[in-house]
């Protein structure tokens, strides 16, 4: 949510979540495929021409830290909903190493797994998936029962929940009563009531009108900001996670193209599929002067007004234009370098920029 580097390399041992060489292939002897480097090297077609076999995830590699709001992004089919199962082992992994907190996942028994998903983790689908015989309330504490907790424990943590969410004064209703974005926000309810360490998020709002679908990503990003949970966040969609995520984890045909922050995305593409994909971005919003820095140069004079190199182009752009010399980024009061109105209008109007 922030355009600084807060998590630039997550070492091993402050992650919450790590993932080595993570693979899911579906299909006959499955097993074989991570294992032969000829298998493991063939693109979709040929490996299902050959194998009879998808790799749903290849070999992905990343840590998520605590607190962050890590996305995952891509076209639908390209592993997302498979990873994401993949990392609580509702789906079981064919290949790699999953550990949360340190603790090896993938050594888990049934038993452990079941205590880990009831009270470190919580999901939230697409489809709200909520009980349409039970109110909301009972709905919000349904996990809470769960568990085992007395009825007045339920009720005043569901309460708690409903209100964060925005929900109160709709504890009574049942699910068909309410509208997509409501029902949602019972969703988030639910997900929030355990009190789990991550939050995992499977395009809950995919299914939603995109004024509602702004609406809850804003609630997303409030709601992080106030219960600080870890979230890992899956959407196919570039706003949203340029909206929401600290990291962005770009996916092609599950594997990995790039991972980094949204500027990082957006300001210095991996490969072509990064550019196009982030091609139509207003990147005024998310570049920020630290991208477009330039050395001063010679006898170009120093004493203009200084701006934060974190500060967006779209933020900066006004007091650019409006100065009468070259502005001084700075950042943490090293002078990074100046910029001009030539610098932001690159960015706001580029000149190859055709019109829509
Ligand atoms: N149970 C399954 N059996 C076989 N193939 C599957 C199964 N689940 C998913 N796949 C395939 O794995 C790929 C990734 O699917 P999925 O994880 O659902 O992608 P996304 O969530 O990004 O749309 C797709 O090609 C899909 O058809
Ligand atoms: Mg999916």
């Amino acid at each position: 949510m922030t355009a600084q580097l807060e998590y630039p390399d997550v070492q091993d041992a402050d992650a919450l979540l790590s993932v080595q060489g993570l693979w899911k292939v579906f299909g006959p002897k499955a097993q074989r495929v991570p294992r032969r480097p000829d298998l493991a090297a063939l693109d979709r077609a040929d490996l299902l021409a050959q194998t009879g076999c998808t790799a749903a995830v290849r070999d992905l590699s990343f840590e998520v830290a605590p607190g962050e709001v890590f996305v995952v992004m891509g076209l639908s089919g390209s592993g997302k909903s498979t990873l994401v199962r993949c990392l609580t082992r509702l789906i079981e992994p064919t290949a790699g190493s999953l550990l949360f907190e340190g603790e090896d996942l993938r050594a888990a028994d049934e038993k452990r797994l079941r205590a880990l998903r009831r009270s470190k983790f919580s999901m939230v689908f697409q489809h709200f998936g909520l009980l349409p015989h039970r109110k909301v309330i009972d709905n919000v504490s349904y996990g809470l029962e769960i568990r085992g907790e007395s009825k007045p424990d339920r009720r005043r943590r569901a309460q708690e929940v409903i209100d964060l969410v925005g929900l109160a004064g709709n504890e009574n209703l049942y699910p068909e009563q309410l509208s997509g974005g409501m029902q949602q926000r019972v969703g988030l309810a639910r997900a929030l009531a355990n009190d789990p360490d991550v939050l995992l998020f499977d395009e809950p709002f995919s299914a939603l009108d995109p004024l509602i679908r702004r609406e809850m990503q804003t609630e997303v990003v409030r709601l992080h900001r106030e219960v600080g949970k870890t979230m890992v966040f899956i959407t196919h969609d570039l706003s949203e996670a340029l909206k929401l995520g600290d990291r962005i984890l770009l996916m092609r045909d599950g594997a990995a193209v790039q991972l980094g922050t949204g500027d990082e995305l957006v300001g210095a593409p991996a490969d072509d599929y990064v550019r196009e994909f982030v091609r139509e971005v207003p990147r005024a919003d998310v570049l920020t002067l630290r991208w477009i820095v330039r050395d001063p140069r010679p006898g170009e004079p120093l004493d203009g007004p200084e701006l934060d190199a974190d500060v967006l182009v779209r933020d900066a752009t006004r007091p650019v234009l409006e100065a009468s010399r070259p502005v001084k980024v700075v950042d943490g009061g090293t002078l990074l370098g100046v910029i001009g109105d030539e610098e932001i209008l690159a960015v706001v109007a580029p000149p190859n920029h055709q019109p829509a």
